[in-house]
């Protein structure tokens, strides 16, 4: 694939040669099939059409220096995946089939899989998806899972440099007894006003507050949000808010540098005590926070004054990178090997 341009990827979707596809009828998951066409035939009165279910996934895989391919922690996916099926009425996809969709997926576009150094990645992105007919609201009966890959680079056109963010208190993404622990579409749709709005205005994204009191941090528009102080790496545990397996990976790094993790509520009031705040996910990686603006108050919350990510956040992401492209050695089985 000498003709991409490797190092200036964007976050955004390139054709690739294969996908895979597995289809759930009359109680039972099918053989995987290999396609390479990139449309689906749906009928029109398909349940994830009219009523949302729908389900997505995010991982990435890597290609080391020693030119291996890593995927990253995808039983975790496969099992954020399985919860959020059954949060919404779908058949869940058995973990074998999960595997074998996502190794097959990634060995068959092998090109795709960016080269090392390049800072890219080859994302992963599993969709589960009602296809029977109906007219009703109620569950589908026939499922399709299908996993497509393209090649990315940084979510955040900034890549590892530090972002403005603004608190949105107009719009929430997720109800407090809702979906929001979930990875279905609906939560992305009831995000894209207020992430417009924050874009309209400059920032980068959006920073949820608990949708019930307002006075928590939910996450930071498709990423969780975690502060850090006293030789502690704080991070919000809310029920709106999707558990964020780079997440758990950056408490799980903390814990292995000598900090202290605390998982809780954390009061929007905080934000002024910590040292370094951020957003992490797959997309994002660690995105250091250098403004947070809150709009109501005219408040400015400000970090990162040297131009430059905190010490704790930039440690935290080199180690984690270095876990994921192999450099590293990985204590914690994180990562699995296409052969
Ligand atoms: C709403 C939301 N929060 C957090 C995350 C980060 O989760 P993860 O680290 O598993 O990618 C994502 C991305 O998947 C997301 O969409």
């Amino acid at each position: 694939m000498e003709s991409l341009d490797w190092k200036n990827l964007s976050f955004g979707y390139l054709k690739t040669d294969y996908n895979v596809r597995c289809y759930y009828k009359n109680g039972k998951w099918g053989e995987l099939e290999i396609s390479s066409s990139e449309f689906i035939h749906l009928h029109m009165a398909a349940t994830s059409l009219h009523y949302g279910q729908e389900a997505f996934e995010g991982l990435k895989a890597f290609r080391g220096n020693d030119n291996r391919i890593r995927i990253f922690r995808w039983k975790e996916n496969a099992r954020r995946m399985h919860d959020t099926a059954l949060g919404i009425k779908m058949s869940p996809v058995p973990e074998e089939l999960f595997r074998k969709a996502v190794f097959t997926v990634v060995k068959l576009n092998e090109k795709y899989v960016p080269p090392y150094g390049t800072g890219a990645s080859l994302y992963i992105r599993p969709l589960l998806i009602g296809s029977g007919a109906e007219v009703g609201v109620k569950p589908s009966s026939e499922y399709l899972f299908m996993v497509f890959v393209t090649p990315v680079g940084p979510y955040f056109k900034e890549g590892f440099k530090p972002v403005d963010i603004m608190v949105c208190r107009d719009y929430d993404r997720a109800a407090p007894l809702g979906t929001g622990c979930y990875k279905v579409g609906g939560n992305y749709a009831a995000s894209l006003t207020s992430l417009e709005i924050a874009h309209q205005k400059g920032f980068s994204t959006a920073l949820y507050l608990d949708p019930k009191e307002k006075k928590y941090i939910d996450e930071a528009g498709p990423a969780n949000f975690f502060g850090i102080k006293n030789n502690c790496y704080i991070t919000p545990s809310s029920k709106s808010i999707l558990p964020s397996i780079t997440n758990l990976s950056l408490q799980q790094l903390s814990r292995d540098i000598g900090l202290q993790v605390e998982c809780r509520p954390v009061p929007f009031d905080e934000v002024s005590s910590f040292d370094e705040v951020g957003a992490c996910g797959t997309a994002a990686v660690i995105t250091p926070i250098r403004k947070i603006i809150d709009p109501d108050t005219g408040k400015i919350y400000e970090f990162c004054r040297d131009g430059n990510p905190g010490p704790v956040s930039k440690k935290l992401y080199h180690l984690l990178l270095a876990i994921q492209n192999g450099d590293e050695k990985d204590i914690h089985g994180w990562n699995d090997c296409i052969e």
